[in-house]
């Protein structure tokens, strides 16, 4: 993989994804001989939103990796609230670390931080912009579950706000997936989002009702509505409650579909969809450890 830093699902080639995907399976396979790969490896996090995912399993995966972390800690104790700018935030901290993983709440605050540091910077989430590394585990658990070719992903829920739905529409392009889109039209995707996808030639639908294609998907991909993006909380009381599953929705499903969700789940999956052989979404949740030290392994240069 050819890449500085990893800011945006749109920069993954089909073989950079195979690349991390074909190691994450190695890990998986064998944690115990990846176990001192970089034993001086420090990973320095910045969350400026919160996170337990995303930060635990980057936190873990370093660890694992014989690593360890330096972390900003909370935005309220750190110069951040002296007024620091985030480009002089990272120009400070990549000199304690080999790696930054940075979350912040506006759209292209990873693109904008990477061009002040040399080391690899990972976009763990900007705004509503994106979050490559969750496509990556994403991808992973799809491969597991159902291959990544000539498959239908519905993606449903809150369209427009959700970062991992827009880096995991751009990377699905890779593939021969044919991609369902179901939301309220007040959450579709961003038109920008659209247009690439249109551009790529992908076959793409949208839909407001799950029963319009549910009997068609290989994988059903569930999302939060993004509460805190939301400009005022009556347009967010509008759109909440909708698009949620429970088992019986499932009925009319496929049997071998997967359901997927990046979590935190709110309400839109009802606590009897856990039961069934269809949910996924806590061993997405654990995918994310092989993947991002598959992810760390390459971008702190562990050739294999
Ligand atoms: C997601 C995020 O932060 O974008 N969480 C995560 O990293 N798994 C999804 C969400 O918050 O809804």
């Amino acid at each position: 993989m050819d890449h500085d830093h990893i800011t945006s699902a749109r920069q993954l080639s089909r073989a950079d994804i195979e690349t991390v995907l074909d190691r994450a399976r190695s890990i998986a396979d064998d944690p115990s001989a990846f176990a001192d790969r970089h034993p001086d490896a420090l990973l320095g996090l910045l969350f400026f939103e919160p996170s337990t995912r995303t930060k635990m399993s980057f936190s873990a995966a370093i660890k694992r990796l014989g690593g360890d972390i330096v972390d900003m800690g909370p935005v309220d104790s750190s110069s951040v609230k002296k007024g620091e700018s985030l480009a002089d935030t990272v120009r400070v901290i990549e000199g304690y670390a080999d790696a930054l993983v940075l979350r912040h709440p506006s759209e292209g605050s990873a693109g904008m931080a990477s061009e002040f540091v040399d080391v690899p910077l990972i976009n763990g989430g900007d705004g509503a912009g994106q979050h490559p590394t969750q496509t990556l585990l994403d991808l992973y658990t799809i491969n597991e579950n159902a291959g990544l070719d000539d498959i239908t992903v519905g993606i449903m829920g809150d369209l427009k706000y959700g970062r991992t739905v827009h880096s995991l529409a751009h990377a699905l392009t890779n593939f021969d997936v044919r991609q369902e889109f179901i939301s309220p039209d007040s959450l579709s995707l961003p038109r920008k989002v659209r247009y690439d996808l249109t551009d790529s030639g992908v076959e793409v639908g949208e839909h407001t009702a799950l029963s319009a294609v549910l009997d068609r998907l290989d994988v059903l991909y569930v999302t939060r509505i993004q509460k805190e993006r939301f400009p005022d909380e009556s347009e967010y009381r509008a759109v909440a409650g909708e698009y949620q599953i429970d088992a019986g929705t499932l009925a009319d499903a496929a049997d071998d579909l997967t359901v997927m969700h990046p979590l935190p789940r709110v309400d839109e999956i009802a606590y009897d969809v856990d039961d069934t052989d269809h949910a996924r979404y806590f061993q997405q949740a654990h995918n994310g450890v092989p993947v991002r030290m598959a992810l760390l392994d390459v971008l702190l240069g562990g050739a294999r």
